[in-house]
């Protein structure tokens, strides 16, 4: 079978191929502690379970609208009106399987060939590897650790040439759970009027806020029309397996971004769609008790990994991942993590994985119980401890 060149230019996360190599040694018996993939531990509240098996009953197991149930739509315009300030309508919504389609329907809607697209390093991988398959070229820019991993924004100006399509801007933040400033927002709004840019602003933690406010790119004065909001109830639900995601943004995107959904997918299965209804009409207890939890292992991770010799954590105001600088002499931080899993039995992520910028560091994801996180971050200080002369 001879396959298309373009194959060459897409990637699979690193966090899924250290999910695998996990399960296989536990397969063969080895306790290990999974720090690695970056989705709550909590089962979906109840009430949303319910909602999917009613609508299943009710018949909503048939295609329906590419950009999504009208109500639905209607739903999430009105909750981000409210919750984010963001001025949509029911017609700026398309309903996707998930934030990665958007994300997805979004690169192959903006980008020509050749043109550049700013992401920032450390960051998401399949921003880079879904830029390059729409043949777009993905420039890096680096976030500032010293600064909560805000942008470098004399690092972003140099960036911009009359290539520049887009920039990337995901807060709070993977892999790192920064947030970026109001100022560098302002700066970015700037960048972009000037020189006629599209942001496209992942907002899928926006609900898990330990400290400071969110602010929504596409809520700043003018940002509307030339942002691609994504976002989804994959986290702040946990509802990674249902697929469920959205994209915000200007009504000649939204009909081809339906038109891409239509060619792909047909819809989103209905009775989920049905479920997410439900999560954002319904109470918000579950979410609230769900961030409880996480900032109390927040506050446990990061003093832990800061109690241990040659670590240094930066305490993140948002998501639920810590991004620890690891002095490992002699490794690299794809080797700190391959030897973590083999002979600790520990799944992290190597900084790399989320680009360049990420070396000598490990992503961990606390999105697993208080007694395994103590565990997990006892095996690090193992690890690393006999790594010392
Ligand atoms: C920054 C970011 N964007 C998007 C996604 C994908 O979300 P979904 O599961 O809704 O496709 C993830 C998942 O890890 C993520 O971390």
């Amino acid at each position: 079978m001879k396959l298309a060149q373009r194959l060459g230019t897409i990637t699979t996360a690193a966090s899924f191929d250290m999910l695998a190599r996990g399960k296989a040694l536990e397969a063969q018996g080895r306790s290990v502690i999974h720090l690695g993939i970056g989705e709550p531990d909590f089962d979906t509240p109840a009430f949303i379970r319910e909602a999917a098996k009613v609508a299943l009953d009710q018949g909503f197991t048939h295609y329906g609208p590419a950009p999504g149930l009208p109500e639905f739509r209607r739903t999430i315009a009105e909750s981000w009106r409210a919750r984010r300030g963001i001025p949509c309508e029911a017609k700026h919504v398309v309903v996707c399987p998930g934030a990665k389609p958007v994300l997805f329907f979004a690169m192959l809607s903006l980008l020509e060939p050749g043109d550049e697209i700013i992401i920032p390093s450390p960051a998401f991988p399949n921003y880079g590897s879904m830029a390059q398959f729409a043949g777009g070229k993905v420039v890096s820019t680096p976030l500032v650790p010293g600064r909560g991993f805000d942008l470098d924004l004399d690092a972003l100006r140099a960036r911009i040439n009359e290539r520049t399509r887009a920039i990337v801007l995901n807060s709070p933040h993977n892999p790192t759970g920064g947030m970026l400033s109001d100022g560098s927002l302002q700066a970015v709004r700037e960048l972009v009027l000037k020189h006629d840019l599209t942001v496209i602003a992942d907002d899928i933690y926006a609900d898990m806020i330990y400290e400071g406010r969110f602010t929504a790119f596409a809520s700043l004065p003018g940002m509307f029309e030339r942002t691609v909001t994504v976002d989804g109830f994959s986290k702040t639900y946990a509802m990674t397996g249902w697929r469920l995601g959205f994209g915000i943004m200007c009504e000649p995107l939204a009909k081809h971004m339906a038109t891409l959904m239509n060619n792909s997918n047909s819809c989103t299965a209905t009775f989920v769609q049905k479920a997410g209804d439900a999560a954002l009409k319904g109470p918000q207890d579950d979410v609230h008790a769900m961030m409880g939890e996480f900032r109390a292992r927040r506050t446990l991770v990061v003093e832990g990994l800061n109690a241990i010799p040659g670590v240094t954590c930066f305490n993140p105001p948002g998501a639920f991942y810590a991004f620890p600088k690891v002095v490992a002499p002699g490794l690299d931080s794809g080797q700190v993590a391959d030897r973590l899993l083999d002979e600790a039995g520990v799944v992290t992520l190597p900084g790399t994985g989320f680009g360049a910028e990420g070396e000598g560091y490990l992503r961990l994801s606390y999105a697993n119980s208080q007694a395994n996180l103590r565990e997990g971050l006892a095996r690090i200080a193992g690890f690393l401890a006999r790594l010392r002369p």
